[in-house]
């Protein structure tokens, strides 16, 4: 389990200052991890203060107990299939925005909704945005499939390491009941060439590599920058 105590002040800037995209009627995806969490706890306050009537939809067990708690009203995209925004966070995101997501072990459900929404905005602290991704992989595998999959995967030049669990014996099990190997690939050169070489392998779920990013919500020490995206 990754590390998520570091740089709260400056996810806690980040996070809400993406929380004021939002506005009344909106139906808002609302991602998983220790940034976004200032996002959902920051709409919960405007829910309260200022009467926002909007709609969210989770991308995890953490995402929808943090937006109950918080007070949000939650649907699901089988009643909203089309969002009008996604938040979430990052592992690492590039100069070009290609993003690495899932040390939540959540980027499953964060790709399939943030490629529901018409626009997709992460929060980030400084430390996450990188010249090029280094961060390993992490790609969710159907646990009948994970000895084939671990093989493509090597053959494709990584190092697959199976995620283990905390407070719990033996593989880490995600919200959808699948395993997560967390694959180094060392600098990745071209992230949309190595995304079209895992997506095919028979047994992967979903990989963290997402392609769809349209603005970044990056804090700096001088504040948020908003990076857009700039590529076709
Ligand atoms: C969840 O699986 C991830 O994709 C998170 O969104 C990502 O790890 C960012 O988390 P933090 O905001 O906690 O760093």
């Amino acid at each position: 389990m990754k590390d998520t105590s570091a740089n709260t002040g400056a996810k806690k800037a980040a996070g809400e200052a993406a929380a004021e995209l939002v506005k009344s009627g909106m139906v808002v995806g609302l991602g998983t991890g220790s940034t976004v969490a200032w996002t959902i706890r920051r709409l919960g306050e405007r829910v309260r203060e200022e009467g926002l009537d909007f709609l969210g939809v989770a991308t995890s067990f953490q995402a929808e107990n943090l937006a109950i708690d918080s007070g949000i009203r939650l649907t699901s995209l089988n009643s909203h299939p089309l969002l009008d925004l996604a938040i979430d966070g990052a592992d690492e995101v590039d100069g070009d925005l290609f993003v690495i997501k899932g040390g939540g072990a959540a980027h499953t459900r964060e790709k399939v909704v943030s490629c529901s929404a018409k626009r997709f905005v992460i929060a980030a602290d400084e430390s996450k945005y990188v010249q090029k991704l280094t961060w390993p992989v992490p790609v969710e595998v159907l646990p009948f499939a994970l000895r084939l999959v671990e093989r493509r995967l090597v053959e494709l030049g990584g190092r697959p390491v199976l995620r283990l669990g905390k407070m719990k014996d033996g593989p880490v099990i995600t919200d959808n009941g699948n395993f997560v190997v967390d694959v180094s690939f060392g600098v990745i050169e071209n992230p949309a060439a190595l995304a079209a070489r895992i997506d095919p392998i028979a047994g992967v779920v979903e990989h963290g590599i997402f392609d769809n990013l349209d603005e970044l919500f990056l804090a700096r020490a001088v504040g948020v920058e908003r990076i857009g995206r700039k590529r076709g």
